[in-house]
């Protein structure tokens, strides 16, 4: 092939439906993600930029180098462009007034008789998530730092995960971070036209950040006190969201929580075990 094939404009490319078909196979095979056609643009537009990028001229090539030998690392740009990270700090508040006023107290009392708490945020994007969390935690109890108390958080883009763990956000970002937690726990830099919040080393320390595909094994044996899982599994199709809820269910202890989006619902043999606390906010009954 030319050099000059080769570096042809993404606009000159097109995706066939059987390409887009296979790219829908692939992602759906190796993250659970169901992209129907309405989403066909949307990858379109992603995909073309990794097209460009890697001098190619088809979608055909680019799913050849996904799928080779050598193709992981593409996968995981493959898998980043086509999730949606959409996140903030105290996402749906509600769910941290119910932390705050009756999961927390119980469990911050049972640290501090020497016992473990674990808190995991699973699809936690950019880390606004787990970081509100801690946030929330250490803002009751700062103490909880010294005790077994801690907060996982997993995705399956490594590149959220890299911002997650540099913990700097816009401005923007941080609206509805409570003030006396912004003031406890956030630090502000950056220009004066374009300030930046760095998260304090405080909720750092209490988070673990881990790579984690929800369709892979999961080398974690919990148990778990809390689990959020919100806006994550909108993407995946009926049986494996009634999967992962049942996997939720055997990680959970007893009376543990799991919080979900907004727009999901649990469904599947796991819901039985599981009673409504408040709007998408579940506890264990068994
Ligand atoms: C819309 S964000 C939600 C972030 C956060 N939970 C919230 O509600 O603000 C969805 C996240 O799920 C992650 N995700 C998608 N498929 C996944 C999979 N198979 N395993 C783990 N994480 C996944 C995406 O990378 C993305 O960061």
């Amino acid at each position: 092939m030319s050099a000059q094939l080769q570096r042809a404009p993404t606009q000159d490319v097109v995706m066939a439906d059987q390409e887009f078909k296979r790219i829908a196979s692939i992602i759906h095979r190796e993250a659970g993600i169901c992209i129907t056609d309405n989403k066909r643009s949307l990858a379109f537009s992603r995909l073309s930029k990794r097209l460009k990028a890697l001098h190619l001229t088809s979608f055909s090539d680019y799913c050849d180098l996904v799928e080779s030998r050598d193709g992981a690392d593409e996968q995981l740009n493959m898998v980043a462009a086509l999730t949606t990270n959409v996140t903030s700090f105290f996402r749906e508040p509600h769910h941290f007034k119910t932390l705050q006023e009756d999961v927390l107290p119980p469990l911050i009392a049972r640290a501090r008789e020497g016992g473990r708490v674990r808190i995991w945020s699973a699809g936690c994007s950019n880390g606004q998530e787990p970081y509100s969390i801690a946030m929330t935690v250490l803002g009751m109890a700062s103490d909880m730092l010294s005790r077994d108390f801690k907060v996982l958080a997993t995705d399956i883009d490594p590149f959220v995960l890299r911002h997650a763990k540099g913990g700097v956000y816009p401005e923007a970002a941080i609206d509805l971070v409570p003030a006396e937690l912004k003031n406890k726990f956030l630090t502000r830099g950056g220009d004066k036209d374009d300030p930046q919040w760095t998260v304090g080393p405080e909720p750092r320390r209490m988070v673990t950040f881990n790579r984690l595909n929800l369709m892979g094994n999961w080398p974690m044996k919990g148990p778990f006190d809390i689990i959020f899982c919100r806006n994550v599994v909108i993407y995946f199709d009926d049986p494996t969201k009634d999967k992962i809820w049942g996997q939720y269910a055997s990680l959970l202890n007893p009376d543990g929580y799991l919080f979900i989006g907004h727009s999901e619902r649990l469904s599947g043999p796991a819901s039985s075990l599981f009673q409504s606390e408040g709007i998408t906010t579940y506890k264990k009954t068994v």
